[in-house]
């Protein structure tokens, strides 16, 4: 693996979830692969569970970590090519990239869609400057159209609490104030797809994910219905992709908030979401304080899978 922007890289599941097993029982046995190399995070955005996760697995691996905020200290980058650059970004993201790349051995890049263009968001042209550019191996910490380092940490927690071997994943939609990126319900169903699971995305009309990632999902637009019988319900917000709603909130219908009802009709399911959750419009505070809460699971799982894939990251390419 020369770079990790999608989880169908970690290639047979079998293999990544014992590969995961053997970091979470022994997390610093690997001290020595890490030794002397230097991890570089970017973020354009913010986070709290990526950056201390990415950090923690980059430590445990017994490597130097150097965390660089772009909006906070750097000089303001520019990122179209043939701009005139009178403005007030001083730097060219293509010199900058080669610089990074000069100070580390490994680059984790935040970039998330910014909903002017969908296609430069599709295309990832962020993260894909970053793997051209830098010589280094690069990883996706969150990107325009995908989370994988997220997703995995997920698959890992369903696959250490389902109590059948298909269990039923409902992914729902779930209201939200602000517009957000398709990037976790993208990824998720994308590794979703990769199992024999019985997976269901639920959400409003007009909120239909695009269909190379939808891939075999049942999709519907009754929440009711595909809560019937869940084994785990994967709650996210994502803003509109189809057509010129690109990036748009289309409504905040309350009705899909994931509360005690909801969860009623389910084969007493766990509830997930990635994290940060506006409470009482994702899901009330009933369920997510609920023993079948599994938020603070899956956020401590974000170690155990950034480490597997730097692990591998480290073993493939030095
Ligand atoms: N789930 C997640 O990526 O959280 P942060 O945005 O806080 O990193």
């Amino acid at each position: 693996m020369k770079h990790f922007t999608s989880v169908t890289q970690l290639g047979d599941l079998k293999d990544a979830f014992a590969a995961a097993k053997m970091v979470k029982e022994a997390p610093f046995a690997d001290k020595a692969l890490g030794e002397n190399k230097t991890l570089l995070l970017v973020f354009f955005n913010n986070s709290l569970r990526t950056r201390l996760s990415t950090q923690k697995a980059g430590l445990n691996l017994g490597m130097n970590v150097i965390v660089l905020d772009v909006n906070q200290g750097a000089w303001k980058l520019e990122t179209e090519r043939g701009v005139i650059m009178d403005g007030d970004k001083s730097e060219h993201l293509l010199e900058a990239i080669p610089v990074m790349g000069c100070y580390c051995d490994m680059i984790g890049v935040r970039s998330f869609a910014r909903f002017e263009n969908k296609k430069d968001d599709y295309e990832e042209v962020i993260l894909n400057q970053f793997i051209r550019y830098s010589g280094k191996p690069v990883f996706s910490m969150e990107a325009a159209t995908r989370h994988p380092l997220q997703t995995f940490a997920d698959m890992i927690t369903i696959e250490e609490y389902k109590k059948t071997a298909r269990p039923k994943v409902v992914m729902t939609w779930a209201p939200h104030p602000k517009a957000l990126p398709q990037a976790v319900p993208n990824s998720f169903a994308e590794g979703l797809n990769m199992t024999d699971y019985d997976f269901v995305i639920a959400n409003p009309e007009g909120y239909d994910l695009a269909p190379e990632f939808v891939g075999k999902a049942k999709v519907t637009h009754n929440q009711d219905e595909a809560l019937e019988g869940a084994d785990f319900v994967y709650a996210k917000n994502w803003s509109a992709y189809e057509g010129d709603n690109y990036g748009k909130v289309l409504n905040m219908d309350r009705s899909w908030t994931v509360s005690k009802e909801k969860m009623a009709l389910t084969n007493n399911a766990y509830f997930m979401h990635c994290l940060p959750v506006r409470r009482n419009m994702i899901v009330t505070d009933d369920v997510i304080e609920a023993p079948t809460s599994l938020v603070i699971p899956e956020a401590a799982n974000r170690v155990v899978s950034a480490q597997t894939v730097i692990k591998k990251l480290l073993q493939d390419n030095y």
